[in-house]
């Protein structure tokens, strides 16, 4: 694949403190594009300056919701090289997602390449104190401009990259969830199991209730019975219940979580006991009150593993752990961060150096 690179004139300037980054402001000084024309296929993939795109106003993406994305890092390691975590999984994603859409697959190692060329153009944007890192952003709209609802003929993939710190201010601190008994984000047959916009505009108002309550994040229940647990906002939940350690399965409702795959994977490689199974809400309240609960945690590419310390349920809270990260979410973050930043080796095959 031949991409045209424009550069900037003018480079932006970098952020001073990285203490200071935050998640999801700053963008680098270029991105890349290509178009999907009918008859054609994808096209002209150039790197061009960060700027405004400009689309029609019927353009299909923002009347019917035609849009998939990624999310995924790129990390600094301690020898100063630049690494990829487990990129083509989320290339594989994107395009389940495209697929359940109705939209144009991308070929994975076109895909990869450009990112790569990308990241080593805006090289410098990437952070170095550890737990920062250039998050990346693939997507993909229906640029069409057509007001009948069908899918599209046309589209824009992209992808933005930027330096990035905590997503959650707490860090690796304990967050307090919200169980969501009213409200629904997905349900077996919809587009749960896929990451596109759709999912989080359902999301938003739960948990904005839950913020003005003193929530972190809202803890999906399914769609039918409200009765078994899905997921969190961005992340996957695990529990620890007695020496099982328990993961909603994929059964259509929740997003394949890259961090969910490696964390299954690496507990079982430690011999514990993981079971990707259904757990009802009632059971994980009773566990949490008779002290069998003994962890509970988030995983995403945005937190890696993020400890929860209190349940609150139908108005009740439940401490976990008393508060505090529990032995196993603190190994796992030790051992991802740990294979992420190069500073072990990598024994999965995950980390790919890129420069
Ligand atoms: C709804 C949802 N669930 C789970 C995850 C975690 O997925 P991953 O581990 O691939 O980042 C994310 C983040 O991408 C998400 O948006």
């Amino acid at each position: 694949m031949e991409i045209k690179i424009t550069r900037a004139d003018h480079l932006k300037k970098k952020p001073a403190d990285e203490s200071e980054l935050g998640f999801g402001d700053i963008s680098t000084d270029h991105m890349f594009l290509m178009d999907y024309e009918p008859g054609e296929g994808w096209r002209n993939p150039r790197i061009e300056p960060y700027g405004p795109l400009s689309i029609d106003p019927a353009a299909m993406v923002l009347h019917y919701g035609q849009e998939v994305f990624e999310g995924l890092k790129a990390y600094r390691g301690r020898d100063g090289s630049l690494y990829l975590f487990r990129v083509r999984d989320n290339f594989l994603r994107l395009n389940r997602s495209a697929a359940r859409l109705c939209m144009p697959e991308v070929d994975v190692d076109s895909a990869m390449e450009a990112l790569k060329k990308l990241i080593l153009l805006d090289r410098d944007w990437v952070p170095r104190s550890r737990g920062t890192s250039l998050y990346i952003r693939p997507n993909m709209i229906a640029t069409e401009p057509h007001l009948g609802v069908r899918p599209a003929k046309a589209y824009l993939f992209y992808i933005i990259i930027g330096p990035v710190g905590a997503y959650y201010k707490e860090g690796l601190n304990p967050v307090k969830i919200y169980v969501e008994d009213r409200y629904v984000r997905a349900a077996v047959g919809g587009l749960g199991e896929v990451k596109t916009l759709a999912n989080y505009a359902a999301s938003l108002l739960a948990a904005e209730e839950a913020k003005k309550k003193g929530f972190t994040q809202v803890l999906w229940l399914d769609a039918a019975e409200r009765r078994f647990i899905e997921e969190v906002g961005t992340m996957n939940m695990f529990f620890v219940i007695d020496d099982e350690i328990i993961t909603a399965p994929l059964k259509g409702s929740i997003l394949p979580g890259i961090t969910r795959d490696s964390v299954i994977h690496m507990v079982k490689d430690w011999g514990l006991k993981m079971s990707e199974r259904f757990l009802d809400v009632d059971d994980m309240i009773g566990a949490a009150q008779n002290g069998r609960l003994k962890e509970a945690f988030g995983t995403g590419t945005a937190a890696v593993i993020s400890p929860v310390g209190q349940i609150t349920y139908k108005g009740k809270n439940y401490v976990v752990n008393h508060g505090t990260m529990g032995e196993l979410s603190q190994k796992l973050y030790n051992e991802i961060v740990a294979i992420q930043y190069a500073e072990k080796p990598d024994p999965y095959g995950w980390r790919e150096k890129i420069a």
